[in-house]
């Protein structure tokens, strides 16, 4: 059932509300301020918000504010009093779905309630690619809603359709493999190959050979000629991963061959002519790598035509849920146990975690916790999450080296840490309100909530 958190300060007016909403088939939450507005947004998974513009404590802009600020694809729909129409139309423009001027016929809001859910549906089933594509070469589904991933996935389908390098760029575990199979996928080439060679993956020695093949007898070992990855995807699609990792010798021989659409196997003399779109992936800085003189500039810029960022899970943790309930079901399906459901502990543990392994990570606890759960819903033991302290130093000793700047640095995080969690544990881990204590936005309050990996399990 998808819930609507109301936020109004009359309190008849809400119950109203929520009785018409609950008659739809609506779940409902109330909220009779701004403040308890934004709370209540930031514990519970909501799907559509009906707020108030005028509010005691932080107002229905605010709570708009606070809403596109942490779950940028929830819509929301402004309630709004005779002479406020202009703010109602700056909150349209700031990222509110639509405003409706009160008084309002129930029937008028539910029309509007169901426009913005049917939105918010097409928009989920857009983004988790056709079901066609998982049956053809096992095309695995992208998932997430998240106004960011959005943006990448509508970016992937205007490549797609030219010969254009793509560069995929992100951290290890964000989808980058992901993207290059949609890249081709949705290109006129997908009846063709999309052939992938890790370039990390096989030794400098042999990297040449794989990717343009070799005549018999070019080099010892070279009993049979070999055809290469570029001619196998010839008029379809080559996927260079970890490109930061190829020898800078062959960086030249691969630039010619994109240059000149053609190539010379390994101890050949015949020049062969190939077509072939190539996305290439690095979750390796590559601007240092050419400061180092490790990466070619020309080739960078020859592959980098059209760069691709995929984002961090941090930066689109909405997108969690549906993940999560994406692999449980897969996992489930595969162990042939049964689909449980994630328990509400387990559930903010997730949205807390750090998630410095991305997607791959969260995808390896779910399955875990597939394995370890034996109640009827996965619950915080269940998931075996790696903790800050064992991907970056301890916060826990300030090392006395470095800079003045560095060790205050380290001292700093130390005390902020404690006087968090003092401060959310005083709150119940309410953290709207620990914010006003702390005296920090609600946004600074949440980053540092996420940079220092505190859970609020380990609070209460
Ligand atoms: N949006 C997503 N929806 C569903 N599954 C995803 C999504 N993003 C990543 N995955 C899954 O997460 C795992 C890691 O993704 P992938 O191998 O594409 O990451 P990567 O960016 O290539 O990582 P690396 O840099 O370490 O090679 C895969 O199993 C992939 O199917
Ligand atoms: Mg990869």
């Amino acid at each position: 059932m998808e819930t609507i958190l109301i936020v109004e300060d009359q309190e008849g007016l809400a119950k109203m509300l929520s009785q018409a909403l609950r008659e739809a088939g609506y779940h409902t939450l109330w909220a009779k301020d701004g403040r308890e507005g934004i709370a209540t947004l930031s514990e519970n998974r909501i799907d559509l918000i009906l707020t108030d513009l005028k509010l005691p404590h932080k107002s229905g802009m605010d709570v708009l504010q606070a809403a596109k600020a942490h779950h940028a694809a929830t819509p929301v729909i402004i309630m709004t009093a005779h002479g406020n129409f202009s703010i109602a139309v700056k909150a349209v423009k700031e990222g509110a779905f639509d405003f409706i001027p009160k008084p309002f016929e129930p029937d008028h809001l539910l029309l509007q309630i169901e426009k913005a859910m049917e939105k918010q549906r097409l928009l989920t089933e857009n983004f988790i690619l056709k079901e066609t594509f998982s049956a053809q070469l096992s095309f695995p589904k992208i998932i997430g809603k998240s106004q960011i991933m959005l943006d990448v996935l509508e970016q992937v389908k205007k490549v797609a359709q030219g010969k254009t390098s793509v560069l995929l760029l992100g951290e290890s575990g964000t989808g980058k493999e992901l993207f290059a199979r949609a890249v081709h996928m949705l290109s006129p080439r997908k009846d063709n190959n999309l052939v992938t060679i890790n370039c990390a993956a096989i030794p400098h020695d042999l990297l040449e050979s794989e990717l343009f093949g070799h005549e018999k007898g070019a080099f010892t070992g070279a009993g049979t000629k070999k055809i290469g990855k570029f001619e196998l995807a010839d008029k379809g699609t080559i996927f260079l991963d970890e490109i930061g990792d190829m020898e800078i010798s062959l960086q030249a021989k691969l630039l010619r061959v994109l240059e000149e659409d053609v190539l010379m196997r390994v101890g050949g003399t015949s020049r062969v002519p190939i077509d072939v779109r190539v996305v290439a992936a690095t979750n390796r800085g590559l601007n240092k790598l050419i400061e180092e003189k490790k990466f070619r500039e020309d080739l960078y810029y020859r592959l980098n035509v059209f760069p691709l960022s995929i984002p961090s899970l941090r930066e689109r943790t909405e997108d969690i849920p549906a993940i999560a309930e994406h692999f449980i079901e897969f996992y489930a399906r595969e162990m042939k146990k049964e689909n449980k459901p994630l328990s509400k502990k387990a559930m903010d543990l997730l949205m807390d975690h750090p998630w410095t392994g991305n997607v791959r990570e969260l995808q390896n606890a779910i399955e875990r916790a597939t394995i370890l759960s034996d109640g009827d819903q996965i619950c915080p033991d269940d998931l075996v999450l790696r903790t800050r302290s064992e991907t970056r130093p301890s916060i826990n000793s300030i090392p006395l080296e470095g800079s003045l700047h560095e060790v205050s640095d380290a001292a700093s995080r130390i005390v902020e840490n404690k006087m968090i969690k003092k401060v959310l544990r005083q709150t119940a881990g309410n953290k709207s309100r620990a914010a006003e204590i702390l005296q920090v936005s609600y946004k600074t309050l949440l980053t540092k909530i996420k940079d220092y990996a505190i859970e609020n399990q380990k609070l209460v």
